[in-house]
C-alpha cells in the first residue's frame, strides 16, 4: 500500500531539485580580500505537474542562479536536479533532456531575443535547434503559437523586429518562443518585473490560461509577493540563497510563520490609518549581503531573534506540508 502510495506521489511529480548549492567567489574590489557568496544553499523543493510553484525573496537571494542551475547553464557545487524520475546529469542525453522540456523566460526579453532577428526567426530557432519538423510545419508551428499569445496578425507580427513591438508585445515574443517546442515546464524568471504595471495582469493571465490548457508547470520567480499569489499554488520564501518558508501560498501568505516572510508581506500591505507613524518591525530594504552563516541568516535583522538561533534552524513542517525554519512562534 505505501509503495503505490509513493508511486503515485512520484508521477505526479515532474520536477525535484535537492540539496542545490552554489557559492561563488568574491573578491574585493579594494583589498586582495576573498568571501563566499553563497547564493544556494541548499535548496531542495519539488513541482507537481501542471502547477505553480513561486520562489520568492529579494533581489540578491539567488532565484535567478537555481533557475540557471536547473537548465544547466551553470553548474551547481552538489545537489541533484530531477526531472521525470531521473537525475539529470551532464551527460548529453540529459541535457537534451532538460533543454528540451525546460523553457526560460527572463525578466528583460532583450536577454532571450536577438534584436537583430525577425520575430519569425526568433520563435523558430528553438524548433531548429531541436530538430523539430520541417520548414513548413515549423511555419505553421510559429504562426500557432503567436496567435496562443494572442499577437495577431501573425502573418504581419513574424515580419517585424523587436523594437517595433511595446515592451508587452515583446514579452508575448518571448513567451511564444518558450512555448513553440511544448514544453513541460516553464521558469519564468520575474517575466512581469519589467512591464508596466497596467499590462502586468494581463500578461500573468496569459500564462496562467497557457498553464491550464496545457498542463505546463511553472516555476514562477519574483520578488512580488501581489502577483505570487495571484499566480501560484505553492509557494517557497528565499532568503539569502535558503528557503526559509514553503508551503500552499494561502498557508504561506495568510499566516506566515517565519519573520522573514512576516515583514516581506509587511511591506507590501497597506498602511494602517490609525498607525501611520508606527515603524515597521523589520526594514526589508536594508542592504541584504549581510556575511553572518553562522546559526539562522536572518538572524541579524530579526526582532524575536534568541540565543538558539546561533544554531541554524532546519526547514521543518509541524502542520502538513506547512515548512518553515524558525524557532520562535511569532504567531
Ligand atoms: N556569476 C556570478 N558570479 C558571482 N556572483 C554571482 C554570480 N551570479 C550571481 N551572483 C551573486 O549571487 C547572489 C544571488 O544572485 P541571483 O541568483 O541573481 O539573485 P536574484 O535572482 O534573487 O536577484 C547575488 O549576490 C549575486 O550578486
Ligand atoms: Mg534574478
Amino acid at each position: 500500500m505505501i509503495y503505490f502510495l509513493f508511486l503515485e506521489y512520484l508521477l505526479d511529480e515532474i520536477l525535484r531539485i535537492e540539496h542545490l548549492k552554489k557559492y561563488f567567489v568574491k573578491k574585493s574590489v579594494f583589498s586582495s580580500e576573498v568571501s563566499t557568496l553563497r547564493a544556494t544553499d541548499d535548496v531542495s523543493f519539488y513541482l507537481e505537474k501542471g502547477e505553480v510553484f513561486v520562489l520568492a525573496g529579494e533581489s540578491g537571494s539567488g532565484k535567478s542562479t537555481i533557475a540557471k542551475m536547473i537548465l544547466k547553464s551553470i553548474e551547481s557545487d552538489s545537489g541533484k536536479i530531477i526531472f521525470e524520475g531521473q537525475e539529470i546529469k551532464n551527460d548529453q542525453k540529459s541535457l537534451e533532456k532538460i533543454r528540451m522540456n525546460c523553457q526560460m523566460i527572463h525578466q528583460d526579453p532583450y536577454d532571450s531575443i536577438n534584436p537583430r532577428m525577425k520575430i519569425f526567426d526568433i520563435i523558430v530557432e528553438p524548433l531548429e535547434i531541436h530538430k523539430i519538423g520541417d520548414s513548413s510545419s515549423r511555419k505553421q508551428r510559429v504562426l500557432e503559437v503567436l496567435r496562443e499569445v494572442k499577437l495577431e496578425p501573425a502573418e504581419e507580427v513574424i515580419k517585424k523586429y523587436p523594437h517595433m513591438l511595446s515592451g508587452g508585445q515583446r514579452q508575448r515574443v518571448v513567451l511564444a518562443r518558450a512555448l513553440s517546442i511544448n514544453p513541460k515546464v516553464i521558469l519564468a524568471d520575474e517575466p512581469v518585473s519589467m512591464l508596466d504595471v497596467s499590462i502586468r495582469a494581463e500578461m500573468l493571465e496569459l500564462m496562467g490560461e497557457l498553464q491550464k490548457k496545457y498542463g505546463i508547470s511553472f516555476i514562477y520567480i519574483t520578488h512580488d509577493l501581489a502577483t505570487a499569489r495571484y499566480f501560484g499554488q505553492r509557494i517557497g520564501i528565499l532568503y539569502l540563497g535558503k528557503i526559509v518558508e514553503m508551503g500552499k501560498i494561502d498557508d504561506v501568505l495568510l499566516s506566515p510563520k517565519h519573520p522573514y516572510t512576516q515583514a516581506l508581506i509587511d511591506a507590501i500591505s497597506e498602511p494602517d490609518p490609525e498607525n501611520v507613524n508606527k515603524e515597521k518591525k523589520i526594514r526589508i530594504n536594508e542592504p541584504n549581503e549581510i556575511s553572518i552563516f553562522e546559526g539562522c541568516r536572518f538572524r541579524p535583522r530579526c526582532p524575536y531573534a534568541i540565543d538558539k538561533c546561533k544554531v541554524e534552524p532546519s526547514l521543518e513542517s509541524k502542520n502538513g506540508d506547512h515548512a518553515f525554519a524558525c524557532y520562535v512562534d511569532i504567531t
